[in-house]
């Protein structure tokens, strides 16, 4: 499908293209690429993300697999059957999503985890695009207010009108529903911001809309 994900080599941004090419020669066993979304474009569930970690994502190809925030999200899937099989960064993975894509607002690894504003906003088209293929969508999970600001520029929202509120749901239109969570971060489980249970909890909630 055309749009739905940045080129190989996509250069809109020109800060994380160039922390790319650093990435190629830093660590050449890398995936060091744009990370596509993970999971059915039939799905009822999309998960948005920040955006891939350098020793995560940026590593494996695969969105939070191998980051910290990874290992809470997969487990959260796996306990809740939004997936199955076993998670492993490593070689052994036989990991499947149920119902369940994830994406970033971010394709491509930013330097110290902070992706820009405007690459933000030039990333979102990518989002926009597969928001508008996914026909069966009835719940987009944001991780953490990047992911959430994003979705709703998409929407053509405005921040003021849907305050990022952890547990929040937000009426989008008469079909999808924008549910708010922390960022299952290492900095946000370390400093208790987001418990394993806060986690679950919106696990729970999603599974009853569904
Ligand atoms: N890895 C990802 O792919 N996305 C995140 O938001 C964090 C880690």
């Amino acid at each position: 499908m055309k749009n739905l994900e940045p080129k190989k080599n996509c250069i809109k941004c020109i800060r994380l293209s160039n922390f790319r090419k650093e990435n190629i020669l830093k660590y050449p066993k890398y995936f060091n690429n744009p990370v596509s979304s993970f999971g059915s474009l039939s799905s009822e569930l999309l998960i948005v993300g920040l955006a891939p970690g350098i020793h995560g994502a940026n590593k494996t190809g695969r969105p939070f697999t191998g980051d910290f925030a990874g290992v809470l999200l997969y487990k959260t899937l796996i306990k809740f059957k939004f997936a199955n099989g076993k998670y492993d960064p490593g070689s052994s993975d036989t990991l499947k999503l149920n119902n369940c894509r994830i994406t970033n607002a971010v394709k491509c690894v930013p330097p110290k985890n902070k992706p820009e504003t405007k690459e933000i906003k030039n990333c979102s088209s990518y989002l926009k695009k597969e928001i508008s293929c996914m026909k069966n969508l009835k719940i987009i999970l944001s991780l953490g207010t990047v992911a959430h600001n994003s979705i709703l520029t998409c929407f053509k929202l405005k921040m003021k009108d849907f305050k990022f509120s952890h547990g929040e749901c937000h009426n989008i239109n008469k079909n999808i529903k924008l549910i708010n969570s922390y960022h299952c971060s290492r900095y946000n489980t370390s400093t208790k911001r987001l418990s394993e249970r806060m986690f679950e909890d919106i696990f729970e909630e999603i599974s009853t809309f569904l």
